[in-house]
């Protein structure tokens, strides 16, 4: 008792990365540390702040972003890839105005500690200055981590400003899950371009961190777990978010349920659901193509474009009239947890970001995947040849091979034993949240750590 006591005074300050993939584990791990008895602060900047009033537990402080005249941040795109350049920004000049807000926060009360997305590489060595224990959640897999780490390795080998193309389909040295076509997906040259620096600032001061919290869980990547335990001193926690709190609390975009009267009535496991993230983007050719794979799959489905998914268009302008049909129903950005959880929903289609895609397993739910850039390949590629939970379609865009990956999932048997391995994986998460279970052991181990900071 007189323990929970204790960790009810304590607090713990969350800063997140501001983009929808980011802000959502980061808010599932509050509600988790909330419901554990924490006092949560929210570190945020005004753009892509999520809705506040729906935590009304928690305190929010913005930081960054609060000075509409300075033209660093100002000038900057709040849509597409160039709103990224905010990491680039927030990372080099962020760290005086951090300190002055931790300064603030450390005098007016107990601060147990700050947990930081992993991509905010610059408040390592701002926690240290105020001898503050920094926490990292790292957003995406752990061996998604692991091949981060050996960028360095992988530059070395050519690998990432590959001239030679007869070589994609090679297995890459050293890391045998990984082919280097992958490796190229990224689209950076090499370990010390910009994107490729921010990702080694990113492994550095998480390996200095003094713990990692991971959305994931020890019976889904067990080798890669050992692995960062051998190769890291700080304590990393695995823990299932999505098998806590769903994530829709934290939607930037307004979430359409109206479908759902239509998707109860449809028999189960029968319906494809379709969705590539927050942030990716087709041309109007391209997206033709994926309705049309679509319609030709004759299999029912619910797709999610997002508005500005099509390159040029408003939302879904260029679909011909009548294409869709009575079988397909589109919506403009749906719960997407709930929508896994639900029985008629045979299979996902995604484009492969982790939290889509960590989601899918945490539900059971079979996959496609189509993954655009960053780790998408990297979770792809591990969850199709390692945990065999799907297909790989990629991302060349052709109506036939769309149809024909839908129905190898849905329709044929090879689909059988793919859906039975997802169910499977989804069993061996929910073990793991049973007393003595590791996904129970690791959240109670982090909050008695947190509880001893
Ligand atoms: C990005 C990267 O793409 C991803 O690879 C990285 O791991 C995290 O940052 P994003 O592209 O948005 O994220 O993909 P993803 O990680 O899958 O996150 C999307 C989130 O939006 C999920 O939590 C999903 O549930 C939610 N979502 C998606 C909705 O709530 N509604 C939708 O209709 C679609």
């Amino acid at each position: 008792m007189e323990n929970q006591t204790e960790s009810k005074r304590r607090r713990v300050i969350l800063f997140p990365l501001p983009f929808q993939g980011h802000i959502n584990p980061m808010l599932q791990l509050a509600n988790l540390l909330y419901s554990k008895g924490f006092s949560i602060t929210i570190l945020h900047t005004n753009f892509n702040a999520p809705k506040t009033s729906n935590y009304p537990n928690f305190t929010f402080r913005f930081i960054l972003d609060n000075d509409p005249h300075d033209q660093r941040i100002s000038n900057l795109p709040s849509h597409g890839m160039a709103a990224f350049n905010r990491l680039f920004v927030f990372n080099e000049h962020g760290a005086y105005e951090l300190r002055h807000e931790l300064e603030l926060l450390l005098a007016s009360e107990q601060v147990s500690c700050i947990i930081t997305d992993a991509l905010w590489h610059f408040t390592q060595s701002v926690a240290d200055s105020l001898n503050l224990p920094r926490l990292v959640l790292r957003t995406s897999s752990l061996f998604c981590f692991l091949a981060y780490a050996s960028f360095p390795l992988f530059d070395h080998l050519g690998y990432l400003n590959l001239a030679d193309k007869t070589r994609l389909e090679e297995q890459v040295e050293g890391f045998p899950v990984l082919k280097v076509k992958d490796i190229v997906k990224l689209g950076f040259k090499s370990s010390t371009d910009p994107i490729g620096q921010m990702l080694g600032n990113m492994v550095k001061q998480t390996k200095a961190s003094s713990g990692i919290i991971w959305n994931s869980f020890k019976e889904l990547e067990e080798p890669e777990l050992e692995t960062v335990i051998r190769d890291i001193p700080a304590p990393s926690f695995l823990i299932p978010f999505p098998k806590h709190f769903t994530a829709s609390s934290s939607s930037l975009l307004d979430q359409d349920r109206t479908f759902f009267p239509w998707l109860d009535q449809q028999p189960p496991n029968s319906v494809l659901y379709v969705s590539f993230g927050s942030t990716t983007e087709v041309d109007e050719k391209d997206f033709l193509e994926i309705a049309h794979g679509l319609v030709d799959s004759k299999q029912s489905f619910l797709w999610v474009v997002r508005p500005g998914f099509v390159k040029g268009s408003t939302w879904v302008e260029p679909l011909p009239d009548g294409l869709v049909g009575e079988r397909g129903r589109i919506v403009k950005w749906a719960p997407q947890q709930e929508v896994l959880a639900h029985e008629a929903v045979g299979a996902f289609w995604t484009h492969s970001g982790w939290n889509s895609t960590f989601e899918s397993i945490c539900e059971g739910v079979a996959m496609i995947f189509s993954p655009f850039m960053g780790d998408q390949a990297f979770n792809a590629r591990y969850m199709t040849d390692v945990s065999k939970v799907g297909v790989y379609l990629g991302t060349v865009w052709e109506r036939e091979e769309i149809s024909n990956a839908v129905r190898r999932v849905m329709v044929d048997e090879e689909g059988e034993w793919i859906r039975e391995n997802a169910r499977v994986l989804k069993q061996k998460a929910d073990v793991s949240l049973m007393k003595g279970g590791s996904s129970y052991e690791s959240l109670e181990s982090l909050v008695a750590y947190i509880s001893s900071l």
